[in-house]
């Protein structure tokens, strides 16, 4: 294949960002988007000047699909991802993989069946300050890995959950703070520290009218031997950049909104960048940048044309909503759960 013809499928308010990135990308081009709802549907075809369905039926009806990118809301990646999969189209969906484990393996499960690629979005693992750690770690700077923390104190605003009909609902967003705005920091706690052991966890809804969490802490304790801590809100005014820790016994490293501001391993005279330049979404959802997008769209595209595996597979997107879901768990049951 020398380029890949994309649908969109959801076209909510990122929906621009998987446009102008897919744009951006030599051999792929966006040829159709898919709304459920008619309306919404024909506002999207005249803003971007792209067909759009109101039906996943109409749209493998009528147009040549090579792969599908999935922006619909948390609790409806499943469906869009079978009926691809099933048609040998390649799936790339927003994160989180979907609301629970079950409808997430199910998405797995029936690429795999298919024999198609399928990727989950966490563009913060293109970001280059976590690269530079994560090769730190793995050329052992860093040595034994002792303490890992990721810390996303963000604040989202009443009127951001009462304007949605899914965000903090456990069908649709499958809890609010940690399986939404967290999880971008979680996945990279994870991909640094390794699989987990085990994990207590407590979630309590705080601030906002929603059925999902807007506070969630939790101790992990990773295979390795090391630990770490995860807190999470979106009820903390105004929103910090989210924080990752990670501490070794060479010396530790921080990253503060995708930047390091902390590099202190001994006899190691690297600097840290400039916390300014970080481009968090602690307090704006809007705020994220496409560039990341775009390199994540980028190797997707690679791994249907070169035939090879893509960054971040449906199973590497797995562990950090397994995690949340353990935390949930822990919460409800108010015992430690081994994974
Ligand atoms: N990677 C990131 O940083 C990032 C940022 C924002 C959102 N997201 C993810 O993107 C997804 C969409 O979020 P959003 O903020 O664009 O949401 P949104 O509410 O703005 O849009 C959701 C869209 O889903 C579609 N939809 C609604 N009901 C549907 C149905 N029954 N069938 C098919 N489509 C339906 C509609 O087109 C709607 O516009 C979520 O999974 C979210 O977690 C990721």
């Amino acid at each position: 294949m020398k380029n890949v013809n994309f649908a969109i499928i959801g076209t909510g308010s990122i929906v621009e960002l998987h446009i102008e990135s897919i744009k951006e990308i030599d051999n792929a081009t966006v040829v159709a988007l898919c709304s459920s709802n008619e309306a919404r549907a024909k506002e999207a075809e005249e803003k971007y000047n792209i067909p759009c369905y109101s039906s996943l039926a109409s749209l493998f009806a009528n147009e040549k699909i090579d792969a599908i990118s999935i922006c619909t809301y948390s609790g409806n990646h499943l469906e869009p991802c079978v009926e691809a999969a099933k048609r040998g189209i390649h799936v790339i969906t927003e994160k989180p993989l979907e609301v629970t484990l079950d409808r997430a393996d199910q998405m797995i499960n029936a690429c795999k069946e298919n024999n198609v690629k399928f990727a989950c979005i966490f563009q913060s693992r293109f970001k280059p300050d976590y690269l530079k750690l994560k090769s730190a770690i793995e050329d052992g700077k860093l040595g034994k890995l002792i303490l890992g923390n990721a810390y996303i104190k963000w604040f989202r605003s009443e009127d951001y959950y009462a304007g949605s009909n899914w965000r903090g609902t456990m069908k649709g967003d499958g809890g609010a703070a940690l399986i939404n705005q967290g999880i971008h920091t979680i996945d990279l706690l994870l991909s640094l520290m390794g699989d987990v052991k085990s994990i207590v966890g407590k979630v309590k809804t705080t601030l906002h009218d929603i059925e999902g969490e807007d506070l969630g802490v939790a101790i992990l304790d990773f295979q390795n031997g090391a630990t770490g801590v995860i807190e999470g809100s979106t009820a903390l005014y105004p929103g910090y950049p989210e924080r990752l820790e990670i501490y070794g016994e060479h010396g530790s490293v921080i990253l503060e909104g995708g930047k390091i501001t902390s590099w202190n391993l001994k006899g190691d005279t690297t600097k840290a960048s400039s916390p300014q330049e970080s481009d968090s979404g602690s307090s704006d959802p809007m705020s994220i940048s496409y560039k990341y997008h775009k390199l994540q769209l980028s190797d997707f595209v690679e791994s249907i044309i070169h035939d090879k595996k893509p960054l971040i597979t449906g199973e590497e997107g797995r562990p950090a909503l397994e995690v949340i879901k353990t935390i949930y768990k822990s919460s409800e049951s108010n015992r430690e759960i081994e994974l």
